[in-house]
């Protein structure tokens, strides 16, 4: 199979996928370049920060798989792929336990200062007594997005004594057991925007979820919490939660997606220190990627 990967993926998948098939690597590329890259292709492999529009698959008359390597589909036309009876797989499994324990390592960091910490220790301050937390243990972890990696989400809190509820789509007797299970509380949307200490937010990023969590979504968040993003940088307006941070109304954030990424991009929240920023990455352990790997190489296989 003739192959474009579009963005980094586990590096011995790509060997291996070397070994049977015709690879070509075009990570970091904008439209142009991947118009180019893509003309005699029949699958394009490829991740979040990367643009699959109409343009580029137009470019390629052969192309008949997509393989998503992760979760998210906002970055690819999906009207174009449905249109065009292209086959996209997404491979959501292997990275949602890596994107829940990143959320669960964000809310300890924040709730305990770590960041703070060792940012002052380096510089010479023993600050022991300006940096007092509070437990994880006996908080409401609020999930808005118990799906798939929101509900391994809550399960890690659970497990920490917290006391996990989340919304859904489509809410349902069978769904709510479900969630039970994990030990979460299936809610309304509304419960979890106001009532959580820890506002996890795990929703994909579409035209109903966009600035979501906006200024009059925030102001109705409990007061004092903290707001965990995991998900896609579009649903939050960061301007809004800039104000809320500034102004006191919420403790902290941990975002590891932001409005704009990519290299040089700067938050307008790097200046706080109640914020933790990380690159995306959520999926990023090597169990997950090198899992990842493996169900590329089995999907190519299998239409090879
Ligand atoms: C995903 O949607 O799976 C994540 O954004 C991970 C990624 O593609 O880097």
């Amino acid at each position: 199979m003739k192959i474009l990967i579009a963005s980094p993926i586990f590096e011995e998948a790509i060997e291996r996928l070397r070994e049977k098939n015709d690879v070509v690597l075009a990570f970091n590329a904008g439209t142009d370049e991947l118009k180019k890259r893509i003309s005699d292709r029949d699958a394009l492999v490829f991740r979040s920060g990367v643009d699959i529009n109409a343009d580029v698959m137009a470019r390629a008359p052969g192309l008949r798989l997509l393989v998503r390597a992760g979760s998210g589909c906002d970055n690819v036309d999906l009207d174009y792929v449905q249109k065009n009876g292209l086959e996209i797989i997404r491979i959501p499994g292997p990275g949602a336990r890596a994107v829940a324990e990143l959320g669960f390592s964000l809310m300890l960091a924040l709730a305990r200062q770590i960041v703070v910490a060792d940012k002052l220790l380096r510089s010479g301050r023993w600050a022991k007594h300006e940096l007092s937390g509070y437990l994880l243990a006996g908080k409401t972890l609020a999930i808005y997005g118990a799906g798939n990696i929101g509900s391994l989400l809550g399960c890690l809190g659970h497990a920490w004594d917290m006391d996990v509820i989340g919304c859904v789509k489509n809410p349902s007797a069978e769904r709510a057991a479900e969630l039970l299970k994990h030990g979460v509380r299936l809610a309304g949307a509304d419960e979890v925007l106001a009532t959580g200490d820890f506002l996890s937010i795990n929703l994909p990023l579409t035209d109903e979820t966009r600035n979501l969590i906006d200024k009059q979504a925030i102001s109705r968040m409990k007061p004092g919490s903290f707001l965990v993003n995991l998900a896609r940088g579009g649903i939050v307006d960061e301007h809004a939660l800039l104000e809320a941070l500034t102004g006191g109304r919420l403790a902290g954030a941990g975002l590891d997606v932001h409005a704009s990424e990519g290299e040089g991009k700067i938050s307008p929240l790097v200046g706080l220190s109640n914020v933790i920023l990380t690159p995306h990455i959520g999926a990023m352990t090597v169990d997950s990627q090198r899992a990842i790997g493996d169900r590329i190489i089995e999907i190519v296989a299998q239409r090879s």
